[in-house]
Formats: structure tokens, sequence, C-alpha cells
């Protein structure tokens, strides 16, 4: 296991995924917050960080029972955190080193450099430069610009490297990785989807023995994954509960109902669709048809779980994302559970203990670890789906009859990317109902009739998007296709906006 103190760097995450990618389990942990038990870690990374070493402010760690008892590497930050606080001089640089360099010069040869070249492209990002390094320590690699680009300090394991290995861009990053933590600290490269599934089903059993588990599943990869790890844990005694708002996908809740049956869970739908469309009756405005639903959903959530008797355990699918950000965000543990904290005292289900068996990982992981244990591709590979589901695609108030409208635009259009070959080119696609009429003619007759949208976009998070260029003839069929099989729609739209500054859903 390898620990990865993190001075706020917006690369820490990265560093995480390249060592996770040689098979290899790290952890994050903020600088300040350090675990206090370092017996399990074989190797510690420093981050980079905004801050100078040179500041007052500067973010301080105490590395003593780190340096030169474990093998330690600083990254750009983190090398200058070594260098300064050892004797050695930082400086302002004089000119800002940003973007790509070249390895230009290789001082001694070190375990540390195996297989780089001279030439070996490196990435920068740095204000702050080392102008001397400490006494003890050994120059190993130059840039054209910077001197001190990588050192060592003498008998023991402390390197720091200037340049970032964790980006794309170095392309020797992940070798210098490698031959840090696999050369030089000796980490076992066992980390894989199958020794992840093994250890956290004992670490699960032990943990729950045989008490019993609630879990809502969504229908989506996080919280099937889980379900399926603690299935293999603890069986029967995992109770999951899948709840139909009523603003699903046409099919859905039956089709992944019994997908999750057919998987072996111990699963209950609840169809509570009309006490969610009855609740949103008349509400147009965006947030508060949000409200309602998270409103709601707590409410028959608690009533089942209720129904579960003796239950002493949440299970929820928070991923390593979730975790970071909401760490950063609160110091507190799932940023879903915070946000209904205000909903007028805490629904019992909420007093259960947590348990979070994917917290540390990464969504790719996810779908490792999912497609390890045999799920469905067709599961894996489901496209994001928002909680409140249609009711944030049908722009303005809400009724079954435009749910059942936008369900079959929606089915027409899903089905239609899944018979080209493209829904797996798009990260998230839907229809959007419009509160517009316009006119159309159908045969001899006038048509005053609803206008849809449809969306589709590529990305990698969600917090940026660009409209996806998908085929005129695919474009051209499928809304031949919606308006003459949906009664109610004359006219289809594509939408042609990048997030930002649209966003993906319409509200
Ligand atoms: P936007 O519309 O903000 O969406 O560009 C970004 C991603 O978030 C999803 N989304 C939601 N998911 N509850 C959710 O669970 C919500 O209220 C919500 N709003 C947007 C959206 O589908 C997209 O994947």
């Amino acid at each position: 296991n390898v620990l990865i103190l993190d001075f706020g760097s917006q690369y820490t995450q990265l560093i995480a995924r390249r060592v996770r990618e040689l098979n290899i389990f790290c952890e994050i942990k903020p600088y300040n917050k350090p675990p206090e038990d370092l017996n399990e870690y074989k190797a510690v990374i420093l981050s980079g960080s905004p801050h100078s070493v040179r500041a007052g402010d500067a973010p301080h760690v105490d590395l003593s029972g780190i340096k030169g008892k474990k093998p330690l590497l600083g990254v750009c930050y983190g090398a200058q955190y070594l260098a300064h606080f050892n004797g050695g001089n930082v400086e302002k640089s004089n000119t800002r080193e940003y973007g790509r360099a070249k390895l230009a010069k290789l001082h001694v040869d070190d375990p540390f450099l195996k297989s780089i070249a001279i030439g070996s492209q490196v990435w920068m990002s740095h204000a702050d430069t080392i102008k001397s390094l400490p006494d003890n320590s050994v120059l190993l690699a130059s840039t054209h610009d910077v001197e001190n680009a990588a050192f060592k300090f003498k008998n023991e394991e402390t390197y720091g490297i200037q340049f970032h290995p964790e980006v794309y861009h170095s392309t020797d990053g992940k070798q210098i990785l490698e031959n840090f933590l696999v050369n030089i600290a000796k980490v076992e490269q066992n980390w894989t989807p199958a020794a992840f599934v093994e250890t956290t089903v004992a670490g699960l059993k032990a943990k729950i023995g045989d008490e019993k588990v609630i879990l809502g599943l969504s229908g989506g990869v996080d919280s099937s994954v889980a379900a399926v790890l603690l299935n293999k844990a603890i069986g029967k005694n995992l109770h999951c509960i899948f709840v139909n708002n009523g603003l699903l996908r046409k099919n859905e809740f039956e089709d992944v109902l019994h997908q999750y049956k057919d998987m072996g869970l111990n699963v209950k739908g609840v169809d509570a669709s009309a006490r969610f469309l009855d609740a949103l009756e008349g509400e147009s405005d965006p947030e508060k048809k949000r409200k309602i639903i998270g409103r709601v959903f707590i409410e028959v959530f608690d009533d089942e779980s209720h129904q579960v008797e003796n239950a002493k355990w949440l299970a929820q699918g928070t991923i390593y994302p979730d975790v970071i950000e909401s760490v950063s965000a609160t110091g507190g543990p799932s940023a879903t559970i915070k946000s209904h904290h205000n909903v007028g005292g805490l629904p019992d289900f909420m007093k259960l203990k947590v348990v979070e068996p994917l917290k540390m990982l990464f969504k790719d992981e996810v779908r490792r670890v999912g497609k390890s244990m045999g799920l469905e591709p067709n599961l894996l590979g489901r496209h994001p789906f928002p909680g409140p589901g249609l009711a944030i695609r049908i722009l303005g108030d809400i009724t079954r009859e435009k749910v059942a409208i936008l369900q079959e635009v929606d089915h027409i259009f899903i089905q239609g990317l899944k018979e080209w070959g493209l829904y797996d080119q798009v990260w998230q696609a839907g229809a959007m109902l419009l509160p517009v009429n316009s006119v159309g003619v159908m045969g001899d007759e006038r048509t005053y009739e609803k206008c849809v949208a449809l969306r589709a976009v590529e990305s990698t998070d969600g917090m940026t998007a660009d409209w996806v260029n998908l085929p005129y003839e695919f474009l051209q069929k499928t809304s031949n296709d919606i308006i003459n099989k949906v009664p109610g729609v004359n006219r289809v739209v594509y939408d042609i906006s990048s997030k930002p500054p649209a966003t993906i859903e319409w509200e």
C-alpha cells in the first residue's frame, strides 16, 4: 500500500490513478491529516501544491516517521519541500516554467532513472525553482531550463522531482513511478480487481458478521457493483431496495429489477410512482422538483427500511471522487447524506452504521471490479442517469401524460443509438420535453403539438461536455420514428450546445 500526502495539487488524483494503473493500491490523505499508523505503507509520495514553500503559510507535514525510514518521493512542491527544509534553497524562478520540457542530462546511473532516456518529455508546472540542493543529496537529472529537475538524498531512498510524472504529457512518467515503487520501494503489484474482490469480501464478512444491511439500488453502476460485492459477502442478509419514482426510462423498473433478481440479489422493487407524481403535481420550478423528489425518496426508503427487521447497516455505492470531494468540502462522509440533513430530523435509516465498499475506487475501477464479478456489460456500460430522472427533462410541470410521451421518445432515441452502434461512443444521451407547442401538418390536418429536444454529449466526468456529432442519417431516421410513433409530438430538434455555457440537463 502506498500513501500519497496531498498538498492540494490539481494533479493529486492523477498520481493515484497512475499508481493504480501499475496494479498498486494507494490512498490519498490530506497533508494535515496523515494516518496515525504508517506501518501499512511501504512508500510515500508528496504531491504538488498551489503554495510556495517560501511562504509563511506553506503547508507543513511531519516527516519524522517517513524520511530516511521509508522510500519517499516528492513531486514538484513535494520536491521543493524536501530541498527547502533540508538545507537547499528554493527561489522564485525568473521564468515561469509551465508545459513541456525535455530531460537534457542524466547525471548518475540510478535505479530511479532505469529505462529513461535523454530527450524524454516531462511536464513542468511551477513558479518556484530549486536553486541549490541540500548538501547530502545527489543531482540525478536536468532539463535545459531546470538544473535540479531530479535528485536524491545520499544513503536513503528519498527522491525529489520537479516535473509531474503523473500527467500523460510526461512520456516516461509512469516508468519513473514504476522505478520508484517497484524497483526501489519493492511494493508488490498485486492490486487487481480479483484481488480487490477477495480482500473486500473477506473484510465485509468480518465487519458485518451476521447483521443485516440495507442498500438502495438505483440501476446505476456504483450501487449495482456494491450490491454484488455485499451479496458475495453476506448473501441474504443484504436487503436491496429499488424504488420506482415513476420518472425512470421506459420499462426500466421491470427490466432492471429482473436483471437484479437474475444476479441473485435479494431485492425488493417498490413502485412508488403515484406517491412521487402526486407530490410533484403543479410544480414547475426545477429546484423545487428536485427537493420534492429527494424528500419523497427519503420517506419511501425510510418506510421500506422499517420492513427489514433489525437492520444494522446502510450500504452506499459511494466512490473515491465523492469521498475526496466531500472531505475537502465538508470534512464529512457522503455528500448526498449531508444535503438531506435539513429535511427535519434524521430519518431512521440514516441512523444505521454506514458501509461503503467502493469508497476507495475510481469509476473505471468500479467497472473493472464489476466485470471481474461477471456483471453484464450492458449494466456496466450504462449512461449516467440523474436521480430525479425524467422530472428534470420535462420542462415545467409534470403530468403522467408528459412522462409517458417522454418515455416513448427517449426509448426510440436510446434504442436507435444502440442499434446504430453509437451508444458506447456517447457519454450520456436523453430527450427533453419542451414547454412549447408548435404548428405542424399531418395528412391534411393541422396539428398543434409538442416539441422534443434530443441531447447526446461526450464527457469524462460531466463537468464539461460537448455535443456529439451524430450522423445526419441517424438523426433523420430518429426524428421520423419519433414523430410517426409518438402521438402528441410533431417536432424534433437536436441540441448543439456545449457545457459550459449550457448544462447537460435542461433544468
Ligand atoms: P448538468 O445538467 O449539471 O449535469 O450539466 C451534469 C451531470 O449531472 C447529472 N445531474 C444530476 N444527477 N441529480 C442527479 O443525481 C440531479 O439533480 C442532477 N442534475 C444533473 C446529469 O444527468 C449529468 O450527468
